[in-house]
């Protein structure tokens, strides 16, 4: 499967879900996950995302494996998005901060 990582976080871009041909992604309030039980390895989200947050779950880097499990746990919780819509407002100012997981909100 294919795992949306700490970039995402306060950005929220949404390049990625339109392009998915499975609707894997899942919306909360600041932040994006993929459903692992839908996702088909098809790898077309990862060029899309501004930040570079996709990564295949082998190549999720070291720091982030926790990103993982937590796509999981709340692509159960959250609802599909299908459609591109404007980043949010801080997405720019946001985007190249180091670690984000603080901002996320569930
Ligand atoms: Fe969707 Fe393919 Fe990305 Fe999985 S890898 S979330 S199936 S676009
Ligand atoms: Fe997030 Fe990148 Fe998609 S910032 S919403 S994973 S395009």
């Amino acid at each position: 499967t294919f795992v949306v990582t700490q970039a995402c976080i306060s950005c929220k871009y949404t390049d990625c879900v339109d392009v998915c041909p499975v609707d894997a992604f899942r919306e909360g309030p600041n932040f994006l996950v993929i459903d692992p039980d839908e996702c088909i390895d098809c790898a077309v989200c990862v060029p899309e995302c501004p930040v570079a947050a996709i990564h295949a779950e082998e190549d999720v880097p070291a720091g982030q494996r926790d990103f993982i499990p937590l796509n999981a746990e709340l692509a159960r919780l959250w609802k599909p998005i299908t459609k591109t819509k404007p980043a949010l407002p801080d997405a720019e100012a946001w985007r190249d901060a180091e670690d984000k997981r603080a901002q996320l909100q569930r």
